[in-house]
């Protein structure tokens, strides 16, 4: 038999993989707690805190447990908390959005208050107010006005900033909402305010279980305004729109099914790039992980240092202060 001679492989990448120092060391994506947004529920009218059903582990919040939570999470040193309100009445024009004594407004003094120096981002949306439940207005055949709801964003916004937000994240998704809101902040004296717009946001299953936590009153859906999960492209021109119009930041919501489009966010922005991982990205693991078919930690943090590689600098997580304790731990 003749000696059956094999070439050296020289070429080993196994050789960065055999150790956990090494694996460290040589990692390309790291999570950092200051990447992590905490988004919050606060209701109107709550006597207790009410744990949402659909997402095991957040709950909607009274006064005092958002301003516990958002101790916790500046203590784990998370970026910033975003806020939802959800109201004791709405009404078709969704008012309660922009009194300045509304669930919204005082939730950001809440939580200003509690963390003075953390970063603190309003929702600015009308779909929590609204007794239809849709993001603006409605035209008399139906459909949401578009140019009839900007008016309202812009109060909104003005009323929030006042309220002592850093930041506001438009999400309704009305065409031309950047420029409207820039403005009306700009002419009340909010130079400063910080605008995360959510540019590419999918009319998306994966937000099921937001509707529990927002009580939503909708109907139908928002395919007519938010993004068709069939499209790519149409995202570069929502992005660049908002970036002519002042963006600060822009944002791709849901996260995992949408990779693709936050590496070509990241591709053509000059602002930092978001990423929401949504209610339906969140109960998936969870649920998964309760039945015992998914490692929860192994999986969270696999999910969140996707959307960081793929090219978010911040992620919007339900997981935020959780993870920034993990990160802290390992230091
Ligand atoms: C609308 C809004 C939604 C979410 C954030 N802002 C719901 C929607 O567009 O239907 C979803 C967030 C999530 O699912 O975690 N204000």
């Amino acid at each position: 038999m003749a000696d059956i001679s094999i070439d050296p492989i020289v070429q080993r990448p196994r050789r960065l993989r055999r150790t956990p120092a090494i694996r460290r060391m040589v990692a390309e994506t790291r999570l950092d707690p200051a990447d992590l947004v905490l988004p919050m529920f606060a209701v109107e009218g709550l006597t207790e805190p009410r744990e949402i059903a659909t997402m095991p582990g957040v709950w909607q919040h009274t006064k005092e447990s958002l301003q516990k939570a958002v101790h916790d999470a500046a203590d784990a040193g998370v970026g910033a908390v975003m806020l939802f309100g959800t109201p004791l009445e709405r009404d078709p024009i969704g008012s309660q959005a922009w009194n300045p004594h509304g669930i919204l407004a005082n939730a950001v003094r809440w939580a200003v208050e509690a963390e003075p120096e953390l970063p603190v981002i309003a929702d600015v949306c009308l779909d929590e107010f609204t007794d239809h439940g849709h993001c603006g207005v409605l035209a008399p055949d139906g459909t949401v006005d578009n140019d009839a709801t900007l008016p309202l964003y812009a109060k909104m916004s003005v009323v929030l900033a006042d309220a002592g937000a850093a930041m506001l994240g438009p999400s309704g998704m009305m065409d031309g909402q950047i420029a409207v809101i820039r403005k009306a902040l700009d002419d009340a004296g909010h130079t400063d305010t910080v605008l995360m717009a959510y540019s590419a946001k999918y009319a998306s299953g994966f937000f099921g279980p937001f509707r529990e936590a927002v009580d939503s009153q909708l109907k139908g859906d928002r395919r007519a305004y938010q993004q068709d999960p069939a499209n790519a492209i149409e995202s570069l021109r929502e992005i660049e729109l908002d970036l002519e119009q002042g963006a600060d930041f822009v944002m791709v919501k849901p996260a995992m099914a949408y990779l693709d489009v936050l590496a070509a966010a990241r591709a053509i922005s000059n602002v930092p790039v978001a990423a929401y991982v949504v209610s339906g990205e969140y109960s998936m693991i969870e649920f998964a992980a309760r039945a015992g078919a998914l490692d929860r930690k192994r999986c969270i943090m696999e999910a969140l240092t996707s959307a960081k590689r793929a090219g978010a600098s911040t992620i919007v997580t339900y997981w935020a202060t959780e993870v920034a304790t993990w990160l802290n731990e390992v230091r």
